[in-house]
């Protein structure tokens, strides 16, 4: 595979985040984009085929019943370029409905090399397809796609497993908005978005009872520790989830046990949280299968189709550029 590499997150962006989370005034946050280093990649792979979370299962189940479908309804010859690669293990229904009817090139867009190098393991031996790996953030990358297009080209865009809900509903909407404009009109956007379902399920799939999005959540001070130098004591923080139903989102928060104080050296302070003090590291919004048509209708796509899991309530949603 060609890699088309620039800088992944610097320390020195990585402290500066971690730094304005951790001393805002009001609830503390840190950005769920620094729970995937190599530890938390793993434990995300992990928490995919865990029995509490079918989200991962349904989205490839989708993809695989329908592929040949969504398929025909694109427009040809087409690229194709994923946002957020991750193992990439199902888009190989997508690439192999396309490559019996086309030689495809597919583009992952991910900060993570290890990512990249894992969509190439799962990926690289489809006949007919090859493969150029974009590091960089999504829609960097995707420019970088859209700019080495022939005329002729259309695109495919995979944007799948619900990464959009780990935005707030605005800037979810937004980064549609900001695909679409790299978009030319007839080019398509394939969405994955995880759908409302029962509080005690949402709540179970993001607490299992074996504790691996516990370690996921964790790994985060972990990796700050590493990287920033700090010294969060990780027996003194428990992982916490909730469901928030003004916002219609779980969210994952650790939660200090006692009173503390923190240095994170690297980033050059020290934070002080109290008893019970939680720190947001993540959302996960839940979508009705009419508000993304609708989401859509407001960005410059149409719903073309639209497939529902009947096992995890979970949509694909195919959106053509007007
Ligand atoms: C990647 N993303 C869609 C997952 C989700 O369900 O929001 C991340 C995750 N966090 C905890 N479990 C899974």
């Amino acid at each position: 595979m060609l890699t088309q590499a620039i800088a992944r997150y610097p320390v020195a962006d990585f402290a500066s985040e971690v730094l304005a989370g951790l001393t805002k005034l009001g609830q503390k946050e840190l950005p769920s984009k620094y729970l995937y280093d190599e530890v938390g990649s793993a434990l995300f792979e992990v928490i995919s085929v865990l029995p509490e979370y079918g989200l991962t299962r349904a989205d490839a189940r989708l993809l695989r019943y329908h592929a040949d479908e969504i398929v025909r309804r694109i427009a040809s010859p087409v690229l194709v370029a994923e946002l957020g690669s991750g193992s990439a293990k199902k888009t190989r229904w997508i690439l192999e409905a396309l490559s019996r009817r086309q030689r495809t090139t597919y583009f992952p867009i991910d900060i993570s090399p290890t990512a990249l190098a894992q969509s190439e393991k799962e990926l690289g031996q489809i006949d007919f397809v090859s493969i150029v790996g974009y590091e960089r953030p999504y829609l960097d990358g995707l420019l970088a796609v859209a700019a080495s297009r022939h005329a002729d080209e259309h695109l495919l865009v995979l944007f799948l497993g619900s990464t959009i809900g780990n935005f707030d509903r605005p800037a979810g909407e937004d980064f549609l908005g900001e695909v679409r404009r790299i978009l030319y009109p007839g080019d398509a956007l394939l969405l994955g978005t995880d759908l409302m379902k029962p509080v005690a399920e949402l709540l179970a799939a993001y607490d299992d009872s074996i504790g691996v999005t516990a370690a996921f959540n964790l790994n985060m001070l972990a990796r700050i520790n590493r990287e920033l130098d700090a010294n969060f004591d990780l027996l003194h923080f428990r992982h916490a989830v909730r469901y928030n139903e003004q916002e219609r989102r779980i969210e994952m928060h650790l939660r200090s046990t006692r009173e503390q104080t923190v240095e994170v050296r690297k980033a050059g302070f020290r934070v002080h949280l109290a008893r019970q003090e939680t720190i947001w590291t993540e959302s996960s919004h839940k979508y009705f299968p009419e508000e993304v048509v609708q989401m859509a209708e407001r960005t410059g796509f149409r719903c073309d189709a639209q497939w529902v899991d009947e096992e995890w309530p979970f949509a694909q949603s195919l959106l053509i550029a007007k």
